[in-house]
């Protein structure tokens, strides 16, 4: 039973200053809502009940978004806009199921799931890294949760990715295959494309079994002088404990770039149906010279 997910949003989003100067980049809009509630969405449609925040300072925003706004409701509330009121209150986690852990010192992905250690009850948790949006029928956590077995041990949703891109992602060294599922003989967070296993890669779901706690508290410094998740999965997996890929059917966009933060907005745009012909004329318009 998968109840819990931890969300770490405590990064500095430099990639995206100065837009993110003082908003968090989990607050980026893609179309009409923030990253994070994409993320948080999609949580909430795979059964999850409480949700962990590891943050860091300015992120308060972020918690301001998923609580009640008691001025602006009863604003709406008196001019009827109860559309409008209706997709606020419906964006509120419910008292007492969200928790913010302050992460201080960005040391790495590794670290801040252990931040988390003390706040699970559960065998097994979910991880959702808000850059990366997977637009799918079904939603991509719901998709794992559902084909997930204890036998998996942990299990993480991957894709296939360019060999020059490995180094930008944790790698899977693949045992075997079955269905939708890879079974791991290792892993290696962004290896050089010389070096890379193959080129299946991890992004940002994951089940993982709450003994990941342990070897990441050894706080072993990895790839980017981080402490590393994908360190923490390859000890495990030394103890033979099992590595699970989960292909999923969906498609991801990367938006901790730019260039994949313009295509999750592309392509849910064009998934839209109000914006979709607006969005064609927008395109076709591309064309046409700047006017000086
Ligand atoms: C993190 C993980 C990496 C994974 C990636 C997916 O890297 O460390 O293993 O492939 O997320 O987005 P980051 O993007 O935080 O550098």
């Amino acid at each position: 039973m998968i109840k819990t997910a931890v969300f770490p949003v405590a990064g500095l989003g430099s990639r995206f200053l100065p837009a993110t100067k003082a908003i968090p980049k989990e607050m980026l809009v893609v179309v009409d809502k923030p990253l994070i509630q994409y993320a948080v969405e999609e949580a909430r449609a795979a059964g999850i009940e409480k949700f962990i925040f590891i943050t860091s300072q300015g992120k308060e925003a972020i918690e301001d978004h998923f609580d009640s706004h008691s001025s602006l409701e009863l604003t709406l509330q008196a001019r009827g806009k109860l559309e409008d009121l209706e997709k606020i209150r419906s964006i509120r986690i419910p008292e007492g199921q969200a928790l913010f852990i302050r992460q201080h010192e960005p040391l790495g992905l590794g670290h801040a799931v252990w931040c988390a250690r003390h706040y699970i009850q559960e065998e097994s948790f979910a991880l959702l890294l808000a850059d990366d949006l997977v637009q799918a029928k079904v939603p991509c956590l719901q998709q794992m949760v559902q084909a997930y077995s204890p036998e998996d041990g942990n299990m993480v949703a991957v894709i296939d990715v360019n060999k020059e891109e490995v180094n930008r992602y944790g790698i899977l060294d693949v045992k075997s295959k079955s269905g939708s599922k890879v079974r791991a003989k290792s892993v290696v967070e962004k290896p050089s494309p010389q070096n890379a296993p193959s080129t299946t890669a991890i992004i940002g779901r994951y089940i993982l079994h709450t003994s990941i706690f342990e070897p990441l508290g050894f706080k072993k410094q990895g790839a980017g002088g981080e402490i590393q998740l994908t360190d923490g999965l390859q000890t495990m997996v030394n103890a033979n404990f099992p590595l699970t890929g989960f292909r999923f059917d969906g498609q991801r966009y990367d938006c901790g770039t730019k260039v994949g933060w313009l295509q999750a907005n592309l392509a849910l745009a064009a998934a839209d149906q109000e914006l979709r012909p607006y969005l064609e004329s927008v395109m076709m318009n591309l064309n046409r010279p700047l006017s000086a």
